[in-house]
């Protein structure tokens, strides 16, 4: 009947306007505490809900899919959102660089402080810096793999992942000597196969994070640090770009009052290296739903 689907029209309009203002403002507006989708078996943290946009393009943020596929019991783990740790070990990653120029003075900060970081790259960033790359190397900072340009791994075939793996090794290799063991998918974006095959044909681990301060999205210093600050728990693996001065100009404050509150920076390796990945989840994640994967949000 006509008056039925006149009304039902711009009913249904305003839910779905409702239900998607209600998933991005989940998604991205940071000051407000995120209702974080619970992980499902293993992984005490929430899996990363958006990542950045690449380099220089104002592409909107992607969503990262069910990262962290926690693996079913007795197998092994394929991809780490966070760490079962005892002890107040964290781990500070910085994506997108290295940078000719922010790079450098991160590096400084982290020298005078005695922490090791860890720096996923790319690939086409390293032959443009290949300097910056092996001094970070030289001070005992990691460093992973995330693709040669910024796209998306679970967008292309397997040729196009070779690609993007095994040029960006290569690079990193030419500039400091080491293969790189882990990768951080550009925007977290994984799935099963994608995260299956890093981990199998290229001897690679998925890593991803449980600490993100938009630091791509919001340019603000104290923004940075109040989110770092206010998410990092024993485990954590916090993310963070090196290619955005507001990020850099942050890091000072984050890091020294990190250090403060007494956690102890170590490289993701080491962090997984200390992992313990049969400890019962924590206790807020059975009761949560997953959260749902409609078309609409892997479009994203
Ligand atoms: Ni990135």
């Amino acid at each position: 009947m006509k008056h039925n689907s006149w009304i039902l029209g711009p009913a249904l309009a305003l839910v779905v306007i409702g239900a998607t203002f209600k998933l991005s403002h989940a998604q991205n507006a940071a000051p407000v505490p995120t209702p974080v989708p619970a992980p499902k078996i293993e992984n005490p943290r929430p899996p990363a809900a958006t990542q950045l946009a690449p380099q220089g393009t104002s592409t909107p943020a992607m969503q990262a899919p069910a990262a962290g596929q926690p693996p079913a019991s007795g197998q092994k783990r394929l991809s780490y959102n966070a760490c079962n740790v005892e002890g107040p070990y964290i781990a500070i990653t910085f994506d997108d660089g290295p940078s000719a120029t922010l790079t450098p003075r991160l590096l400084d900060m982290l020298k005078a402080r005695g922490i090791k970081a860890t720096f996923f790259v790319l690939g086409q960033c390293v032959v443009a810096n290949p300097d910056v790359l092996k001094r970070a190397a030289a001070e005992g900072h990691e460093i992973g793999n995330h693709s040669w340009d910024h796209k998306a791994l679970t967008k292309g075939g397997p040729a196009a992942i070779a690609m993007e793996v095994n040029q960006t090794n290569a690079a990193i290799e030419q500039a400091c000597g080491k293969r790189p063991t882990l990768i951080r998918p550009p925007y977290g974006a994984t799935n099963t196969s994608v995260t299956k095959r890093l981990n199998e044909d290229y001897g690679l681990k998925v890593i991803l994070w449980d600490v993100d301060p938009l630091d791509w999205k919001v340019r603000n210093s104290a923004h940075v640090t109040s989110e770092i600050l206010k998410h990092t728990q024993d485990g954590s693996i916090i993310l963070a770009h090196d290619i955005h001065p507001s990020t850099i100009e942050a890091m000072p404050a984050t890091l020294d009052a990190l250090l403060k509150k007494g956690f102890k920076f170590v490289t993701v390796s080491e962090l997984i290296a200390m992992d313990r990945p049969q400890l019962p989840p924590k206790k807020e994640a059975p009761a949560a739903p997953t959260p749902a994967k409609s078309p609409s949000q892997k479009k994203h």
